[in-house]
This record gives structure tokens, sequence and C-alpha cells, in this order.
């Protein structure tokens, strides 16, 4: 039976690269056995401009009949001025908590033909290949209480509540573990233990954890440190596991090493591996529309989906060397581009991986 895949192309430049992820499955459709079923929905300011909600109704239904959800990027300036609660951000969020998708799979991956693109040494970074494991659905993102309120002074306070349970520490705990296992066998838990009771306890539970994978090696590292560490020296590190707020910035801090964050997909897994995949960049609204961004993060995140949601890792392994190939061939977006190599815009990059997929 053919899987549902909902695409949600979302705000700024997500519509033209979540189109040149489609020119991709549309040619493993016609080519390679590929068997789903593309539907199309809205997020985001798209959402929030169409339906008055970044999360309508019908786009939640849709994900929740997927098998697997595509996604660009949410938000924009235009939207900047909207009450929090309405904000393109809150449709990816609401997605995530509302289908449980708990595990956040960030790689950050140097190819070798990049090596020049990072503005770190690249003796640094060569070889290169972290994968960061971040919580989704908890943590401060989502604790509470949380607010702005007005004390008896009369002045205002902004709150959020920073909150694990053992069993949301667990479940990603074991993710982490299990990725590992089919890795280099090392994972560090990334904490603030020595000032939050909450990663206190994230750090008792991984430790408790760890006796389940005798062979993987544990280390634990302040969040500050892991900041430090992975500009200082970045191949220390195999898996890295963190709560939400650490995840994303760490993630983001990673994905420099690699160049640019226009290379870097993202997997959102619930327990049963259903997942929402996505570029980690973000919406880049300085450049929408005029076909210069990077494909690439959208085409490896179709991958990803193609490798845990949709049981294809020989299409996978396809997609990803054909990204390969196309940076043998020289072909660069400006966001990775480096003298003596060829610019090409958002959709010839695109078109290039399709052409290899097609031979
Ligand atoms: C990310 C983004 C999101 C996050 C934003 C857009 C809500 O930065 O996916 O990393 O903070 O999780
Ligand atoms: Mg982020």
């Amino acid at each position: 039976m053919s899987k549902k895949v909902l695409l949600l192309p979302g705000d700024g430049i997500g519509p033209e690269i979540v189109a040149q992820a489609v020119k991709v499955l549309d040619v493993l459709k016609s080519n390679h056995g590929l068997d789903i079923e593309m539907t199309e929905g809205l997020v985001g300011g798209a959402g929030y401009d169409a339906a008055g909600h970044p999360l309508p109704e019908a786009t939640m239904q849709a994900a929740k009949e997927a098998d697997a959800i595509l996604l660009g990027a949410v938000g924009g300036y235009k939207w900047e001025a909207l009450d929090i609660s309405v904000r393109p951000e809150k449709g990816l969020l609401g997605l995530r908590s509302g289908l449980q998708l708990f595990a956040n799979l960030r790689p950050a991956f140097l190819y070798p033909q990049l090596a020049d693109a990072s503005t770190l040494k690249p003796e640094v970074v060569s070889g290169l290949d972290i994968l960061i494991v971040r919580e989704l659905t908890g943590g401060i993102y989502f604790g509470q209480p949380r607010g702005i309120r007005t004390l008896d002074s009369g002045e205002r306070q902004g709150y959020n509540t920073y909150v694990y349970s053992e069993s949301e520490i667990k479940r990603i705990g074991h993710v982490a573990f299990q990725a590992a296992m089919k890795r280099n066998k090392k994972v560090c838990s990334v904490d603030k233990a020595n000032v939050l009771e909450v990663t206190e306890l994230w750090r008792e539970v991984m430790t408790g954890l760890a006796k389940e994978y005798p062979e993987v090696e544990l280390s634990h590292m302040y969040v500050d440190n892991a900041a430090m560490q992975l500009v200082r020296n970045p191949k220390q590190f195999d898996v890295v596991v963190t709560g939400n707020m650490f995840g994303d910035i760490l993630s983001d801090e990673a994905s420099m090493l690699t160049g640019s964050i226009g290379m870097l997909p993202s997997a959102s897994l619930d327990a049963n591996n259903k997942g929402m995949y996505e570029p980690s960049h973000g919406s880049a609204p300085d450049i929408a529309g005029k076909n210069l961004a990077n494909p690439l993060a959208t085409i490896l995140s179709a991958a990803m989906m193609l490798r845990y949601s949709l049981g294809r890792e020989d299409l996978a392994l396809k997609v990803e060397s054909a990204v390969s190939e196309v940076l043998d061939q020289g072909l660069r977006t400006g966001d990775i581009y480096s003298e003596g190599m060829t610019k090409v815009s958002t959709s010839e990059m695109g078109q290039a991986v399709v052409n290899v997929l097609a031979k």
C-alpha cells in the first residue's frame, strides 16, 4: 500500500526548497519504485494567512493521517508582531507536541568536498560526523506554568518552567544509546547539572540507562563547556544527547562546523518512527523567492524520511550519494560557494540531484 507523505512548505524559502525535494521524490517514484502519495498542507505564516492559525485544524488532521511529513520552514518578518500564541513557530511546536515527535535527530556531517566552506580550519572539521539527539516535546519549551505576569509592585515579570520527568529523559536516552550502537558507541549527555536540579535528574537517569548499554561509553558535559568543545575539538563527539533548548542552540552551532546550515537535515520521530522531516535551517525571509537558497538540507531530509519512516534505506543511500555527486561536480549554491566552483540556483541544484538519480 502506498504511504502517505504530507508536504508542508510553510514560509519564506520553504516552498522553493520543498519543491526541489518533491522533484527528487518524483523521480524515485517513476524510476525506483517508490510508492508514496503526496498531499500538501498549510502551516506557519501561510496557515495563519489562510485560516487564521499557524496550525489549521485541517493540517493537524492530515498530519495525523500521514506516515511522514516533509516541512520546509516557518516564520518571517511579516508575522513577527503577532501575538506569541499565533506566531508561525507555534505551528511547528504544535505539530511536534501534537504528534509526540519527541526525538529530534540532527546530524552534523561534513561532506569532504566542503571542508573549505567551514569557518573553522579544515583539520579541525575534516571527517566530522556528529549526531545531536535533541529532546523535542518537553523541557522549557513546553513547561508549565509560563507567561508574563504583573507583580504587586506593578512591574511585569516573564517566567517559564524547565521540567523533565524521568520517563521523558529515559525515552530520549534510549534513542541516543541505540543510535550510538550503530555508530561509534559514544554518547555525550549535555546538561547544566551544576546549577539546575532538572538536569541533575537528567544526568542521574542517563547514568542509570548506560548500564543497559555496556558497549556504549557515556560521558557528561556541562552545556557551556559543550559549546566550547564543539568549536575547539568537535571530532571528540559521536552522539550528543540533550534537552530541548540546549539542543536547539548546540545544533545551530554544530551546523556551522559543516560549512553551512544549508546542508543539514533533521528528523523528528515518535515512538513508532512516524516522523516529520525538515531542514535544520529557518525560513530565511531575506532571500525568499529569489531562487538562491540551498535545497540540499531539504533533499537530505527527504532521504532521512525514506530511511526512518518509509522503509527505503536503499533509496536514502541513493539520494545521499547523489548529493555527494553534485558536490563532486563542483555545483554550489551561494552559502557553500568557494572560488573555482560553479554557482547554481536553488532549482538548478535540485535538478542536478534529479539528473543523477535519473541516470
Ligand atoms: C529549530 C527552530 C525552532 C526551535 C523554532 C523555529 C521554534 O529554531 O527547529 O531549531 O526553536 O525549535
Ligand atoms: Mg533552532
